[in-house]
């Protein structure tokens, strides 16, 4: 808004309450990691020997937790340390952070990432992912380097390639009787029931190593919080009062700690479009009116296109409904109705079967098998987000393009 002159009266451009919104991104990396001491700790020692005694040896870990523990902050946390003391110590190391969902769960787009980081030029064609990975290693050989490289929501990929993936990611390494030590992992997940299928020796590794990060208590989420809005908020413009909102509303979200983000965030949105000075009660309700801690609307706008048409279509179905699940015929009748509202040619089955694991990937469906008379059918289940308000969300993300 422009200033107005005259008459004597100013109106100024009315402020928003935000200082730094760019803190409360779901990518943000916390300067401190509060309350995470000793899990850092034990990685930090994890992984000494890349500093104290390079090439010598590779490691594997597993980090377990609920969504919002912090698993993800602290892989970040532990890389940026970890080149600090490399670079400090004169010793070369990589991080590499890739997130297996955002990759969808295939080992070729993983590693296509992380050789991309240290070779920004290199082909997308070409190659397979074995080949990629024999690059990856050579590439490290050439720049003399080691790696750490942390696989984030690995269940993607464990869902999408089976364990043979993870299988060959540390056997790479083991191969190579002579010569020095390069590849490290980081496997993060929130499903510990997913290390089943691997091999004994795979299993036994990570599960040495495993770091399991608790819950947060309300007094954590509340010293989070207010850590994270400090530099994200004018002074004044939220009070200690919707901070412990906030927290209290996080902590029965299984103290959740990226659901408290989201919601300070989006508090201070609502606050911002009522031209208000401050974050009031009214704003964080609108906000958890619409951040279901099953799926951000972030998370949302991930998916594909059809996935979400696949989402609306089972959204639309249970408004209607008055069972608790779904079956899957059910659910694709709903889905291809949607798409001939939007003029979208239907995916067939296979595709729609995919569709539906990776919303249960994400968490917003449920689904389990049962037997029926024609075999086994999978029924489907949305538990945690009210169907109409995710109805709504969906359609104004998919009508946005
Ligand atoms: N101990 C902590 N200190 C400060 N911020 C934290 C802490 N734990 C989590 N966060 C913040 O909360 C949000 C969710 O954490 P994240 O690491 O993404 O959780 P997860 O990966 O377990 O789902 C992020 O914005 C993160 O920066
Ligand atoms: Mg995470």
């Amino acid at each position: 808004m422009k200033e107005l002159q005259g008459g004597g009266e100013r109106v100024s451009q009315p402020r928003s309450v935000f200082v730094d919104e760019a803190v409360l991104d779901l990518n943000y990396i916390p300067s401190r990691l509060l309350h995470r001491d000793a899990e850092l700790r034990f990685l930090t020692n994890l992984f000494r020997f890349i500093v104290d005694t390079p090439y010598e040896m590779s490691q594997r870990a597993l980090i377990l937790g609920g969504v919002g523990s912090g698993k993800t902050a602290l892989a970040q946390k532990f890389g940026l340390n970890l080149k600090e003391e490399a670079r400090r110590r004169r010793v070369r190391v990589e991080y590499i952070h890739v997130n297996c969902r955002e990759s969808r769960g295939s080992l070729f787009m993983i590693l296509q990432r992380a050789v991309r980081r240290l070779r920004p030029n290199f082909p997308d064609r070409g190659f397979s992912a074995n080949e990629l990975l024999d690059t990856l290693m050579r590439i490290l050989d050439e720049e003399d380097t080691q790696l750490v490289l942390c696989l984030d929501e690995v269940d993607a990929l464990i869902d999408e390639e089976g364990s043979d993936a993870l299988y060959n990611l540390t056997r790479v390494q083991e191969e190579r009787l002579e010569g020095p030590r390069r590849l490290s992992l980081i496997c993060i997940s929130k499903d510990p029931e997913k290390f089943r299928e691997l091999d004994k020796s795979t299993l036994s590794t990570l599960q040495r190593n495993a770091i399991r990060m608790p819950e947060y208590t309300r007094p954590q989420l509340s010293d989070i919080v207010t850590s994270r809005a400090e530099i994200a908020y004018r002074p004044g413009a939220i009070s200690p009062e919707i901070i412990d909102f906030i927290s209290e509303l996080a902590t029965s979200e299984g103290g959740d700690a990226r659901y408290a983000i989201d919601i300070l965030w989006r508090a201070g949105k609502y606050a911002d479009t009522d031209y208000a000075r401050e974050v009031l009660p009214e704003h964080v309700r609108k906000a958890t009116a619409i951040v279901f801690p099953a799926i951000r609307p972030e998370e949302i706008r991930q998916l594909s296109r059809h996935e979400k048409l696949a989402l609306l279509g089972i959204a639309r179905h249970f408004m209607h409904s008055r069972e608790t699940k779904a079956t899957t015929g059910e659910a694709e009748l709903s889905y291809q109705v949607v798409c001939e509202e939007y003029g979208e040619e239907p995916r067939g089955h296979t595709q729609f079967w995919k569709y539906l694991n990776r919303l249960s990937g994400v968490g917003v469906i449920s689904t389990a098998l049962q037997a029926s008379e024609r075999g086994r059918t999978q029924l489907i289940s949305l538990p945690k987000v009210p169907a109409e308000a995710l109805e709504r969300e969906l359609t104004k993300i998919i009508e946005q393009g």
